[in-house]
Order: structure tokens, then sequence, then C-alpha cells
């Protein structure tokens, strides 16, 4: 068994449009809670999660970042200064490669949030890491929202992948086709 080496990184905070994404703190456990027990947002991602799992899954996404440099932000809606969502990048042993995710709460759906913060969290990525040539997403084929987030990414599918127990589809983009569409750069203040 090879030992993880901790990643030394200093998690950004990045800034779009209308979004801040910060690094998950503990201040967001009850929020992540309320969003996480809403059936219809839990869908396509395993269900509703009870707040044991909730502050689990925050604890794994904030070791992403230990253990890969890379992870998920909080996502801040800027003109209110509420939690929105959780939404950047995500890769583990096993995995098709860093993954773009997003999850934004359901009062604020259709409003272009995620992808606004997946642009952000992308060229940060592709910016940080120059030998990397492409970031995936892992996504149920069925969950059209999700798939229409990516399509808008200029993200396209490329296969299926048997993963945690289900069948999902691999949607890529590459640097090249990425530097290509020219999305706006988020702004990453200093830590
Ligand atoms: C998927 C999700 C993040 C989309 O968030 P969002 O901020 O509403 O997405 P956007 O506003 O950026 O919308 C992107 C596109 O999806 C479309 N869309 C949004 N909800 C949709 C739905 N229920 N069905 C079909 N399309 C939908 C939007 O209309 C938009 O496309 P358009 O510009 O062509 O109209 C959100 O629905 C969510 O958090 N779902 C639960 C968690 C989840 O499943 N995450 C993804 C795991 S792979």
């Amino acid at each position: 068994m090879t030992a993880t080496k901790t990643v030394e990184t200093a998690i950004p905070t990045l800034t779009t449009d209308r979004l801040t994404l910060r690094p998950l703190d503990s201040s967001d456990v009850p929020d992540f809670v309320e969003i996480w027990s809403d059936a219809e947002f839990t869908r396509y991602i395993g269900g509703r999660c009870d707040p044991d799992s909730v502050w689990h899954a925050m604890a794994g996404n904030i070791g992403c970042w230990a253990l890969t440099g890379v992870g998920p932000w909080a996502v801040v809606e800027r003109s209110t200064g509420s939690l929105v969502g959780r939404a950047g990048l995500w890769t583990e042993p096993g995995w098709p490669g860093i993954e773009a995710v997003w999850f934004i709460r359901r009062d604020r759906w259709g409003r272009g949030y995620a992808r606004e913060a997946a642009t952000a969290a992308i060229g940060w990525v592709f910016a940080q890491r120059p030998d990397l040539d492409e970031v995936v997403s892992v996504i149920l084929p069925e969950n059209t929202a999700s798939v229409r987030v990516a399509e808008q990414l200029g993200m396209t599918p490329q296969r299926l992948e048997f993963l945690h127990g289900e069948d999902h589809a691999i949607y890529t983009i590459t640097r090249t086709a990425w530097a290509a569409a020219l999305p706006a750069p988020a702004v990453q203040n200093a830590h």
C-alpha cells in the first residue's frame, strides 16, 4: 500500500459576476444540511442526506483539497451573502480525471449559477495545472439539468463508466476546446 502524500494547498477564493467561490467552513454545515434534505435536489445524487452524512461529505470535500490540490468550494451569492451551493472540482482514486462538479440549492435553479461557478473552477484548474489536458464531468444520463450545464460549458459525452454502483455518462472538455471558447476568467483573490 502506498502512503498518500498531503498536498500543500491554500484554497483560493474566486469571484465571478454574481458569485463568490470560497473555502468550505464549519459554519456552512446547517445550510448544507438544509440543501441536502431536499428530495428533489438529491434525486440524481444518491438521495437525501442526514446531518451526519452531510458533515462527513464536507470533511471529504475539504480532504480532497488536502490530498489532491483541487476540490469543491462553497458558492455564495454576492448580492445577498447567502450560501447557494457547492461547486468546483473533485477527484478520487479510480475516477476518470479531474471532475467539474455543481450543486445549487433548488430555490436558485435556472439562474445560470451552476454554469457560472463551473466556468470559474474549470478556468482556475486549467491555469493551475499546465499538464492537465482535459476536465471531466460524471453525470447520470437522466439528470437533464446537469447534462445541460455540461453542454453549455462545451463538454461532450465520451462514454459510460460504472462508478459508485451506477452507469454514469463521462463528459469532457479539452484544454484546447476550453481556450477556444474563451470563457470570461474569474478573479482570484488572495486568501
Ligand atoms: C444541475 C444543477 C446544478 C443546475 O443548476 P442551475 O444553476 O439551475 O443551472 P443553470 O441555471 O446554469 O442552468 C443550466 C441549464 O440547465 C437547464 N436546466 C435547469 N434545470 C433544468 C431541468 N430541471 N431540466 C432541464 N433543464 C434544466 C437550464 O434551463 C439551463 O439551460 P438553458 O440555458 O439552455 O435554458 C441543479 O439543478 C442542481 O443542483 N441539481 C441537484 C444536484 C445535482 O444533480 N448536481 C449535478 C450532479 S452531476
